[in-house]
């Protein structure tokens, strides 16, 4: 009779008593072990159900690492060999784990596989040892008994089941952490990706990629103030900050698409060259799109980049290109975006025209207030204005 027997309702028989505990027991068990995120929680499940379900003195987890064995866990009544490794070879959670299949030894002291030596500190007389995923064991549980006895058939099930459960955890989190590993990499891959791109697009019309820099810093510079003062709220929140500064490098990708003879001419556009530069808004929208499918789902920063590419030319008087949208219809960033990469053109050479002062550069904003530009975020423009001059400086102006 186990201990759990010996509390059994005197209304049901002991037997039947002790099988819906276990049964229940069980399934909790399981329950906890699919729910569990990392090894150290399935050991955590384990050690704190085990002992009491398969009605033994001890439980062992021991993980198998290459050609050792590491007894990971255990709960018992007495010390066993928790945080010990041994040899695959010379140990009998190894020859199960070899063998693939359960291990029942009645007397430990007359079994040559078992190591002596190494249960002479303990109180084990008896044990069942159970590899956990059979095909490819990756651990074991033990159950030891302090006395010399053949471990009843119950018990020896009720091992491997608790083994079954903890091997599909085991594989549930295997499974779980390469997934998110691949997305890290994946979302790491992705921004690497877009910022090759969008420096790849910069530096073809300009001497240098700090354009992409300076825009990002003037755009949550110009952002931040604006919410500082409770414009655009709650829309403009910490949140919509930090993807307009991440999404500000891809603004101009659409430049990609434009040929070198039109990017690069020294003099003025005529009309014909100008209607082909401005698809560079369509373009960089497609783009990102296209580059959005490739990925996989979208992403908040990918849809604000759209739009940033998309509407950054837009004009407040609705004169700007490519819809022509006027006030409030033009997306935020896309309002934000236009003083940012205005200011960044006048304070710099191109290859069209040479650079003038910030102090000029921003009464050509303050006149463009209500026309080019957003009046509300003019106002904010010219009230942070040294801090654009403080960025331009700070992050190198084209010579
Ligand atoms: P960008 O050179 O970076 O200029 C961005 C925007 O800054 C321009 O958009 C325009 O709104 C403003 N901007 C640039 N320079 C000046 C300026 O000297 N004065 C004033 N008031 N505003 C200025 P826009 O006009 O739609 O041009 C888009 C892009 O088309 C430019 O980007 C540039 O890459 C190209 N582009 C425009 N005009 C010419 C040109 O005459 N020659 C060449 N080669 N490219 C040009
Ligand atoms: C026990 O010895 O604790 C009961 C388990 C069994 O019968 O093997
Ligand atoms: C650039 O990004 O090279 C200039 C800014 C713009 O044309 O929007
Ligand atoms: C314009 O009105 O388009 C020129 C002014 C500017 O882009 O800042
Ligand atoms: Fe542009
Ligand atoms: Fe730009």
């Amino acid at each position: 009779m186990t201990q759990s027997a010996a509390l059994a309702s005197p209304a049901l028989g002991g037997d039947e008593q002790i099988e819906i505990a276990a049964k229940a027991g069980l399934e909790e068990l399981t329950t906890r072990l699919a729910q569990a995120r990392g090894v150290e929680e399935i050991l955590r499940v384990v050690r704190g159900g085990a002992r009491r379900l398969v009605g033994a003195d001890g439980i062992s987890f021991v993980l198998r690492e290459g050609d050792k064995c590491f007894y990971a866990d255990e709960d018992a009544i007495g010390p066993l060999w928790k945080g010990q490794r041994f040899p695959l070879e010379r140990c009998i959670s190894g020859w199960a784990m070899l063998h693939g299949e359960a291990v029942v030894i009645e007397d430990v002291y007359a079994d040559d596989r078992i190591p002596h030596a190494a249960y002479r500190a303990t109180f084990v007389q008896s044990l069942v040892m159970v590899p956990v995923h059979a095909d490819d064991p990756v651990a074991a549980i033990g159950a030891y008994w302090a006395r010399p006895h053949r471990p009843s058939d119950q018990s020896v099930e009720m091992l491997k089941r608790i083994a079954n459960s903890a091997a599909v955890a085991m594989t549930n989190v295997a499974l779980f952490s390469s997934l998110h590993a691949a997305r890290e990499e994946a979302v790491r891959a992705k921004d690497a990706l877009i910022l090759a791109m969008a420096a790849l697009a910069d530096t073809r019309d300009n001497e240098t990629g700090d354009h992409i820099r300076r825009t990002q810093h003037y755009v949550r510079a110009l952002a931040e103030a604006a919410r500082g003062h409770g414009l655009y709220q709650p829309e403009l929140n910490a949140e919509l900050i930090e993807l307009l500064y991440k999404s500000a490098p891809l603004h101009d990708i659409g430049k990609v698409g434009i040929s070198d003879a039109i990017l690069r001419k020294p003099g003025k556009l005529d009309a014909e060259e100008f209607a082909i530069m401005r698809t560079h808004a369509r373009l960089g929208r497609d783009a990102i799109a296209n580059a959005e499918r490739y990925f996989g789902g979208t992403t908040g920063f990918l849809t604000i980049a759209k739009e940033m590419a998309y509407s950054h030319h837009e004009r407040w008087d609705g004169q700007g290109y490519p819809e022509g949208l006027a006030g409030e219809a033009i997306p935020l960033c896309g309002r934000i975006m236009a003083i940012a990469d205005v200011y960044d053109a006048l304070v710099s050479d191109r290859v069209y025209k040479a650079a003038i002062p910030h102090a000029e550069a921003v009464t050509v904003i303050e006149a463009e207030r209500g026309r080019h530009f957003d009046p509300a975020l003019v106002d904010v423009f010219l009230e942070i204005s040294p801090i654009f001059q403080e960025i331009n400086s700070q992050f190198g102006s084209p010579a």
